[in-house]
């Protein structure tokens, strides 16, 4: 079976097997080097994925209700997040953006087949000239918005899968606040020496460590796709 195949089964069956936590099923995809890099620096665009796994990586955006990015990818990268190289559905776009810095003029925002949602803190004042829905949510200890309390919301607008394509602050979140089900992980053949995928995760000792497990890999194209469930030892701290 090519590895897209296996990779859709074995998504489709740990969805099936995710008991109701009225939040949504959480799949965590990225792109990084060997040596972990997702970018050069933050603020600069770098593909990383070889033309295989670009195609996977939209197939997996189709089998996903929703796609999550963070605004300093939208900042940087200005993604359209839709299902271009293969056949499927566009997933819902959403972007946490606590402080409104999305440009009405970024292109999430002039999509025509939907509604960009944005997550944040703030109730807009006067006209935002682009395509999107405003969801106001509470804070977390740094201010922005609280990652399990957008996840209730989106669970509650009919969400039950995500898939979280980044950048760095939002996969470390996700992971710090043990929010991420499974990882699909592209690593490309290079070395960058860049701004790393996960940042600190604040954890005290080993035994907390984020473990993926089973693990499944396999080749495509010159990247090697990792993927398997994540298990957190440790209860997230209140
Ligand atoms: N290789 C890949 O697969 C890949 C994928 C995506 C991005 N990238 C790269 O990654 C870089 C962007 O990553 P980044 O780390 O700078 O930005 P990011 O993770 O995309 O976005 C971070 C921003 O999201 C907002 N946010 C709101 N709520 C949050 C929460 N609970 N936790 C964390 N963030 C929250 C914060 O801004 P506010 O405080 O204003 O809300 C924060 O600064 C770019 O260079 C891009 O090209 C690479």
């Amino acid at each position: 079976m090519i590895v897209n195949q296996q990779i859709e089964r074995w998504l489709t069956a740990q969805t099936a097997f995710f008991g109701s936590a009225r939040r949504p099923f959480v799949t965590l995809s990225y792109a990084q080097s060997w040596d972990g890099s997702i970018t050069t620096r933050a603020g600069e665009t770098l593909g990383l994925s070889g033309n295989e796994s670009r195609r996977l990586t939209h197939q997996l955006r189709s089998l996903h209700d929703g796609i999550l990015v963070g605004i300093g990818t939208v900042l940087t990268d200005d993604p359209q997040l839709t299902v271009r190289e293969c056949p499927g559905k566009n997933p819902q776009p959403i972007v946490l953006d606590s402080w409104l810095r999305m440009p009405p003029t970024a292109r999430l925002c002039q999509r025509t087949d939907k509604e960009c949602w944005l997550l944040t803190r703030l109730k807009p004042d006067g006209d935002f000239d682009g395509n999107a829905e405003f969801i106001t949510l509470d804070g977390d200890d740094d201010g922005r918005v609280d990652l399990s309390a957008a996840l209730q919301r989106l669970w509650e607008k009919g969400i039950r899968t995500l898939m979280v394509e980044g950048g760095s602050q939002v996969i470390t979140a996700f992971l710090k606040a043990q929010l991420a089900d499974v990882l699909v992980l592209t690593i490309a053949p290079t070395l960058v020496g860049g701004y790393k995928g996960v940042g600190n995760l604040e954890l005290d000792c080993k035994s907390q460590l984020p473990q993926i497990r089973p693990l499944h890999s396999q080749m495509l194209g010159q990247d090697l796709i990792m993927w398997g469930n994540l298990h957190y030892r440790e209860p997230a701290l209140a």
